[in-house]
C-alpha cells in the first residue's frame, strides 16, 4: 500500500537499529514509554467509540442539510488534519454545495472580518474544536462566529448551529458547551491534538465534506495491522522512522516533504505539525520543512539543489492521480508545445519529478527518501495517517523524547497573556 525507496537515500546502516526497533515497539504495545498516557492513538482504528462515531454521521447528514458554510473552529492538531484529508481528497475544487471553512486558526484580523463578512448572507453551523478548551485563537474567533449567529438567528436557532469538540468531562469549552446546550463531540483524554485527525476532531469535518470516514477508519485500520510488529526488515513504517535518524546522524538539520500534487499542501502542514511538536526539543530533532513541486521548483529548487547541505528529501508520490487529461495537439504549434501532445498531465508531472530526482540527487548530492501512495482516496489517508503517527512515535523515541507533549509551545501564550494583560 505505502512503499519506501531508500535507493537514493543510502540508508546502508539501518539493520543496525533493529534491536532498539525492537524494543521501542513493545514500549509502544505495553504502553510504557515517556508520555505512555498519550497512546491512545495507537489501537484507536479498534477501539473508537461507536456511538459517537454514529453521531459524527448523523450530525454531518444534518449539517449537509441545512447549511450553505459549515465553519471549523480550530488551531494545530484541531483543523490541520480534517483539513487535510479534505483536500487530499477531494481536490481544490471539489463539486460540493456546502462550503468548508477555517478559522480560530490566526489572529490576523483581515483574515477573520473578511471571513465574518463572507458568511453573512450564508446558512452558517459552526464546530469549535479545542481539546484544552482555553486556546486563544480559537475562543476569540468563536466568541465573535456565537454574536454572529446569535444575532443572525437568535439564542435558540444559534444554539442548534453550533457543535463543540472538546475534552469528554472537562475544560472551560466543555462547561460553555454545556451552560448553553450545545451538541458536543469528545476528544479522548489519552489523544493529544496532532493524533486527533481520526477521532471526531477530524472525522465530523471530513464527513460533512462527503467524504466517506468507513473508508478512512478501514484504511487507518489495516495500516494499525500492517504495522504492529518489530521487524524492521518488513515494517515500513518503522524503516521510515529509522531512515529519519540516519539522516540526522549524517548531519542533516531538516527534512523536506516534497509532493507533485496541490492538493496535498495542506497534508504537507499536518505532517510538519506532527513531526515538528513530536521531535522539536531537548535541543533535538530535525527541521520538518515542505514544498509543492512543480510550483516550489521556481522558488526553493535552486536552494534545493545547489545550497547549503543541510536537507534531505522525503518524496510523497502517488500513483495514479484522482483526475487526468491528455494534452491536445495545436495545428499551429505558435506555442512549441505539440512536444507534448498526446502525453497525459500525469505523465509529464512524474517526468518532471523524475528529471527532479536525477538533478537533486545525481547533481545535486541530496538524498532522498521515497514513499508512495496509490492514490489519494479517503482510505489511502486513513493509511498514511496512521502510518505516520506510528513512524513518528518510533522516530521520536529513537531520540529518547516524549513525542506527545509540547512544552515550548507554552511560552509564547504566557508572553502573549503579559502583555495583553491577561490575569
Ligand atoms: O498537538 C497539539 O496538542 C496541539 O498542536 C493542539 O492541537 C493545538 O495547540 C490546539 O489545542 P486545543 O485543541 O487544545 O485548542
Amino acid at each position: 500500500m505505502i512503499k519506501l525507496d531508500t535507493t537514493y537515500a543510502h540508508c546502508e546502516t539501518m539493520p543496525e537499529y533493529a534491536g532498539k526497533v525492537a524494543e521501542i515497539h513493545e514500549m509502544l504495545v505495553k504502553k510504557t514509554g515517556k508520555g505512555n498516557d498519550f497512546l491512545g492513538w495507537y489501537d484507536w482504528p479498534t477501539t473508537y467509540d461507536k456511538t459517537e462515531y454514529d453521531l459524527v454521521k448523523k450530525l454531518a447528514g444534518e449539517i449537509r442539510e441545512k447549511a450553505d458554510v459549515f465553519i471549523v473552529c480550530g488551531i494545530g492538531g484541531s483543523y490541520l488534519g480534517s483539513r487535510a484529508a479534505i483536500e487530499m481528497v477531494q481536490g481544490m475544487f471539489p463539486k460540493r454545495e456546502i462550503e468548508i471553512l477555517f478559522v480560530g486558526n490566526t489572529f490576523s484580523a483581515p483574515y477573520i472580518v473578511q471571513l465574518l463578512e463572507k458568511i453573512k448572507d450564508k446558512s452558517v453551523v459552526v464546530n469549535v474544536i479545542s481539546k484544552s478548551g482555553t486556546t486563544t485563537e480559537t475562543a476569540m474567533a468563536f466568541r465573535l462566529l456565537k454574536q454572529f449567529l446569535e444575532t443572525k438567528y437568535g439564542k435558540e436557532e444559534a444554539r442548534s448551529r453550533i457543535i463543540a469538540t472538546t475534552d469528554k468531562v472537562r475544560g472551560t469549552l466543555k462547561d460553555f458547551a454545556t451552560k448553553e446546550g450545545y451538541a458536543t463531540l469528545s476528544i479522548p483524554d489519552d489523544i493529544g491534538g496532532r493524533y486527533s485527525v481520526l477521532t471526531s476532531v477530524g472525522l465530523l469535518p471530513i464527513a460533512v465534506a462527503g467524504i466517506d470516514v468507513d473508508a478512512i477508519l478501514q484504511g487507518a485500520l489495516d495500516a494499525a495491522n500492517t504495522f504492529n510488529h518489530p521487524d524492521l526488515a518488513t515494517n515500513t513504517a518503522y524503516q521510515y522512522a529509522v531512515c529519519r535518524r540516519i539522516m540526522e546522524e549524517k548531519g542533516y538539520a531538516a527534512e523536506m516533504f516534497v509532493s507533485y500534487e496541490t492538493q496535498l499542501t495542506m497534508l504537507a502542514e499536518w505532517w510538519k505539525q506532527l513531526f515538528g511538536e513530536s521531535e522539536g526539543k531537548e535541543e533535538k530533532g530535525l527541521l520538518p520543512a515542505s514544498v509543492n513541486f512543480s510550483t516550489d521548483l521556481h522558488s526553493m529548487g535552486q536552494f534545493i539543489q545547489d545550497g547549503g547541505k543541510c536537507l534531505f528529501e522525503t518524496l510523497f508520490l502517488v500513483e495514479k492521480p484522482m483526475l487526468d487529461m491528455v494534452f491536445p495537439t495545436d495545428a499551429d504549434d505558435l506555442d512549441h508545445m505539440n512536444y507534448l501532445a498526446g502525453k497525459s498531465l500525469d505523465e509529464v508531472n512524474k517526468k518532471a519529478c523524475l528529471g527532479t530526482l536525477e538533478a537533486h540527487h545525481d547533481t545535486g548530492n541530496v538524498p532522498n527518501l521515497i514513499l508512495t501512495v496509490p492514490d489519494t482516496s479517503a482510505y489511502t489517508f486513513g493509511y498514511i495517517a496512521q502510518f505516520f503517527f506510528i513512524a513518528c512515535a518510533m522516530s521520536v523515541y529513537l531520540l529518547d523524547v516524549n513525542p506527545f507533549n509540547q512544552p515550548g509551545v507554552e511560552v509564547y501564550k504566557k508572553n502573549m497573556f503579559r502583555l495583553l494583560g491577561k490575569i
